[in-house]
């Protein structure tokens, strides 16, 4: 496939970054998962969100949230709040647990986030908006970046306004999600929404929604002009798709993935489960990740109901094995 053009890097503070993220996703981006992302290159990748309420009680499931894997590097945890004051003491705790980078978050759609004017229930008040970025900002000197929606719904679609409040106030890079609060996950991301963003402000701009392949990735890059796109649910059971993405963008050389290579990856995301949460956790947080990778392939019908009755990891990986072994 030709393309257009070469994507750029991205410069957040002295951080030089390749131009395709993985989105921050609660109960799956958590280290394990982006441990093995890594495997195939380097992507920036962001945390699941951390509600500042939690981190400033310093709940310990909160705080193993912002673990990273060794050698992560940049460390960028999100954050999530509708208090400037809880916000900017989060900043602190997450500094001083080894964040590099920054993000907040004011485009969760879900109901226990946006009653507590948080997530995307920032988009309908400007003023809180404002000061809830501007105090993040001043509680560090780590640069601080934005991921939102377009607006709340279709009668309040003030992304641009937002972005420029951020950019105001010193926010080093813009995430948007195509769509508003209202529509959660339907219907489709609208890029060129995103592309009137990355004409409002100078701070570069990353695409998310919607995007699963090198055809849409450059479609929104391109109905976008954004500097870079953000991959979510495509990369769930496809952890190599953020770095495909990237070495295509930035070389336009694309890598497949052999069958064999996609059980090693699973075999290593189960261990590095089990040394995250502990076996009795890793056997059930994994079989949500087993059936994403067996999506699409011939018996995976049979894979998902052994997986959800293994007792161990161990189990589970022999049914891996045999299940990869009969895709070949
Ligand atoms: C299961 C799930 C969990 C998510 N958790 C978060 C989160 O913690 N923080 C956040 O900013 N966005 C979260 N998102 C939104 C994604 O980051 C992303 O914006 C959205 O899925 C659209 O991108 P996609 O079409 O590539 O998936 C989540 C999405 C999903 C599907």
């Amino acid at each position: 496939m030709s393309m257009n053009r070469i994507i750029p890097s991205i410069k957040i503070g002295a951080h030089v970054l390749p131009p395709v993220f993985l989105a921050p996703m609660a109960g799956i981006t958590d280290a394990a998962f982006r441990e093995t992302v890594s495997d195939f290159g380097y992507v920036p990748m962001i945390t699941e969100m951390v509600t500042s309420e939690a981190c400033v009680r310093k709940n310990p499931k909160t705080l193993r949230m912002m673990d990273f894997y060794q050698g992560e590097s940049p460390k960028i945890v999100q954050l999530v709040g509708g208090t400037p004051e809880r916000m900017a003491e989060a900043v602190k705790i997450s500094a001083d647990h080894g964040a590099d980078i920054l993000n907040i978050n004011m485009g969760c759609p879900m109901k226990k986030i946006v009653h507590g004017e948080a997530g995307a229930a920032l988009m309908r008040d400007h003023n809180l908006a404002k000061k809830i970025l501007h105090a993040v900002v001043r509680a560090t000197s780590l640069p601080v970046t934005l991921k939102m929606r377009l607006g709340w719904d279709t009668h309040q679609k003030n992304a641009l306004e937002i972005a420029r409040i951020a950019e105001e106030v010193g926010i080093s890079l813009i995430i948007v999600h195509g769509r508003t609060r209202s529509q959660f996950y339907t219907g489709m991301a609208d890029w060129e929404a995103v592309g009137e963003v990355k004409k409002s402000v100078r701070i570069p701009v990353i695409v998310n929604g919607d995007i699963k392949n090198t055809a849409t990735a450059m479609a929104a890059l391109n109905a976008s002009c954004a500097d870079g796109i953000m991959v979510g649910r495509a990369a769930l059971g496809a952890p190599w798709l953020p770095c495909q993405l990237a070495s295509f963008l930035t070389t336009e050389v694309l890598v497949e993935q052999h069958p064999l290579m996609i059980q090693q990856t699973v075999i290593r995301h189960l261990d590095r489960m089990v040394a995250f949460y502990g076996q009795e956790r890793a056997v059930c947080i994994s079989r949500k990740h087993m059936c994403w990778y067996s999506k699409g392939l011939e018996k995976a019908a049979t894979f998902r109901t052994h997986v959800n009755k293994a007792l161990s990891i161990q189990e589970i990986k022999q049914y891996v094995e045999e299940f990869m072994h009969e895709q070949q």
